[in-house]
């Protein structure tokens, strides 16, 4: 009965659908509740979250699947139903980020190192039985004076890689993320920069995910976007298409059955254009999609404003980011489509 991590991989990046990523530490969705001033309790959390996973027409026809905390996970909507079975009876496949966060790394000032691994393995069995069947590790690099080091890429490689080689033990499959920031601190470095840095986590990635003995084709990577700092933005859409397919292609794998990006601070309409011109432009032998939190939620979140009256405007909103993302994994997202909402 237990299904191939491979038909799993090819599910989540299926034509037209891509993830949500939902999965906001207990820390980071208090910042968002914060922005509509909400409070951030377990009721609050369960409401914002469920407005989204019933959003029917956007769960089934654009969401392969989304990305959960683990509170998420094995937490229930108001009249009882587990979050989990409500994803799953929409077709799509529930998921868990399993890191415990980058921490500041020792010895290297300014650098982070993703934490995680040390009790993941009886984790992951917990979360298998919870109905999870991808996790996802986010490892990160900052781009600064002097940043990032030969040491901590290594070290964030290696964590994700064994990783990796974890979830797929445990019949999961792992979504490999290596984000190198955009918006981090300066956030001044140019297009060219993030490339050169983009091309060297990648391989080293690629590298230990050998080494490591991870099956490619039961995996899914979820990279940032080649695109110049965010206070210094001035690349072109066309650019960032160009410079993203270029790196993907000179590093990963036409084993890797799909690629799907994080939004990282890059505006919803940013976002789509920028998966769009990629599909739209370019021949390439993965599924290239969306794995966005911020791109998808950002709009509903304010519609919805924490008010239960709110709720209908607030999945309308989702369901607009979550149609305009699969039309860019189609390479035929349009401006205009925009405005005509
Ligand atoms: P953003 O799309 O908001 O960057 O979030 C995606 C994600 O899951 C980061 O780990």
């Amino acid at each position: 009965m237990s299904e191939r991590l491979e038909d799993i991989a090819v599910k989540m990046v299926a034509n037209g659908k891509g993830l949500l990523a939902a999965d906001e530490s207990t820390a980071t969705i208090k910042k968002r509740f914060d922005s509509i001033g909400l409070e951030s309790t377990e009721t609050s959390r369960r409401d914002y979250r469920e407005m989204l996973f019933r959003s029917d027409d956007a769960m089934k026809k654009y969401i392969s699947g989304v990305i959960l905390y683990e509170e998420t996970l094995f937490q229930k909507a108001a009249d009882g139903t587990p979050f989990v079975d409500i994803i799953q009876a929409a077709g799509s496949i529930a998921g868990i980020k399993v890191d415990t966060g980058a921490k500041p790394m020792a010895g290297f000032p300014g650098e982070t190192l993703t934490e995680g691994l040390d009790d993941l393995r009886e984790r992951l069995a917990s979360y298998y039985k919870a109905g999870a069947r991808f996790a996802k590790w986010r490892g990160v690099i900052a781009i600064a004076d002097g940043l990032p080091t030969w040491g901590s890429i290594k070290a964030n490689s290696q964590a994700l890689a064994y990783y990796a080689a974890l979830c797929q033990e445990a019949g999961i499959v792992p979504i490999v993320e290596p984000e190198v920031l955009m918006d981090g601190a300066p956030g001044t470095h140019d297009i060219a920069k993030c490339a050169e840095v983009t091309e060297w986590v990648l391989r080293t990635v690629f590298n230990d995910l050998y080494d490591a003995r991870v099956n490619l084709e039961g995996m899914i990577l979820k990279p940032n976007m080649v695109i110049d700092g965010k206070n210094a933005r001035k690349a072109s859409v066309e650019q960032v298409a160009e410079q993203t397919v270029k790196v993907l292609k000179a590093t990963v794998p036409s084993a890797v059955p799909g690629i799907a990006f994080l939004s990282g601070g890059q505006s919803t309409e940013e976002a789509s254009a920028h998966l769009s011109a990629m599909n739209a432009n370019y021949d390439m032998p993965w599924a290239l999609t969306y794995s966005y939190g911020r791109a998808l939620q950002d709009s509903a979140l304010k519609a919805w404003g924490g008010r239960s009256e709110n709720v209908a405007a607030g999945q309308r909103a989702f369901t607009h980011r979550a149609e305009m993302n699969s039309l860019a994994a189609k390479g035929s997202w349009k401006k205009d489509l925009e405005k005509a909402a």
